[in-house]
């Protein structure tokens, strides 16, 4: 048996910080942004409706009824994050609750942006082994609680959001591809503690946070060199030809590292959706929000075959083959 992806959800917050917002914020400009990164707004949650774990909720209530499964029938959630708003219980426990999924395995996994993949590939293990049969696989993310605003070379990246998978077991479709990896020692350039209080962004003003540190250039050439080199160990693992995906859906942190892994691979940057532009980089939730998108527009039909991968903290990154 192997999970297939029968269901998806998403949830934006509605406040939208756009780079003129941004620019009345710190020294900055729409055209720096835009040039660098892609980036033309991003969503910031308000930590009070909105959070990690309440917009996960709302993105795994869409993806059941995407699936069009019976809650009940749900025997594992893992959450990926790495801005909960809870340290316990784990987002996985408050999707449980809200969906009304009492009873199933739930827990969350952290590995920075690459943690929806991770979770993924938790959850394909669980499938395999015979110890899940619908899962569900989440990304929440309020990375604006934890960013500088006052850095303007991190605070123009990151936006907030959710999305969520439904795998179902099923019979007659590829096993789980993938590979991932993680090197520590590198891991100085990008880094984030825990908060020691809680910090709110609210309409009045940006909280100032230092908890932040992102080395930019060096973050930039590790996902420009990794990303590419990762997708051919991984066609060269299962032996298939990247001529024949129909989609590379990567991790959206900037539009210039999907444009150079573009031309790494020889792929045509039409087979790179990209959504940055609306989202900014929603770490974990990155890719979920892009496949409902996709699955919304017309773009993901059943057969398509994908590759989706993410880096970021750890130093972490990884990618899947799989069959829509
Ligand atoms: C952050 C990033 C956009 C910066 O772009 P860059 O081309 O590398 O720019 P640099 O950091 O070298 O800075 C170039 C100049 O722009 C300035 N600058 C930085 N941020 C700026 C901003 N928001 N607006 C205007 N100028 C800015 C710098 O101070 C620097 O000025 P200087 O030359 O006078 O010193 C880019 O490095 C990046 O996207 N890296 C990857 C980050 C990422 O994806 N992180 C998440 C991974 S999951």
């Amino acid at each position: 048996m192997t999970g297939r992806i029968i269901g998806l959800g998403s949830y934006l917050p509605p406040r939208l910080l756009t780079n003129d917002d941004l620019s009345k914020m710190v020294e900055t400009s729409d055209e720096w942004i835009t040039e660098r990164t892609g980036i033309k707004q991003r969503h910031i949650a308000d930590g009070i409706e909105d959070k990690a774990s309440t917009m996960a909720c709302k993105a795994a209530l869409a993806a059941v009824e995407d699936a069009g499964i019976d809650p009940s029938e749900i025997d594992l959630i893992v959450a990926a994050s790495t801005t909960p708003d809870l340290v316990f219980p784990s987002i996985a426990c408050c999707v449980q609750r809200a969906v009304g999924a009492d009873g199933c395995a739930c827990f969350d996994v952290n590995s920075a942006c690459p943690g929806w993949v991770a979770a993924y590939n938790t959850v394909q293990g669980f499938i395999e082994s015979g110890n899940s049969k619908c899962a569900l696989v989440v990304g929440a993310e309020m990375l604006s609680n934890y960013v500088d605003w006052e850095d303007r070379g991190t605070c123009i990246l990151f936006g907030d959001g959710a999305g969520v998978a439904v795998l179902k077991a099923v019979e007659d479709h590829p096993s789980n591809r993938f590979i991932m990896k993680a090197s520590a020692k590198r891991g100085d350039c990008l880094h984030c503690e825990t908060m020691k209080q809680p910090k709110r962004m609210d309409e009045e003003g940006f909280i100032k946070s230092t908890n932040m540190f992102m080395a930019g250039r060096e973050v930039f050439k590790f996902a420009v060199t990794e990303v590419p080199a990762l997708i051919i160990e991984l066609s060269e693992k299962y032996g298939f030809d990247l001529n024949d995906v129909d989609y590379f859906v990567l991790h959206q942190a900037n539009q210039r590292i999907i444009e150079a892994v573009s031309k790494r691979l020889d792929q045509p940057l039409e087979k790179f959706p990209m959504n940055i532009q609306n989202t900014g980089n929603t770490s974990s939730a990155s890719i979920p929000i892009l496949l409902k998108e996709m699955k919304d527009d017309g773009r993901l039909t059943p057969g398509k075959k994908i590759v989706f991968t993410s880096f970021g903290g750890g130093l972490t990154w990884g990618a899947n083959y799989i069959e829509y």
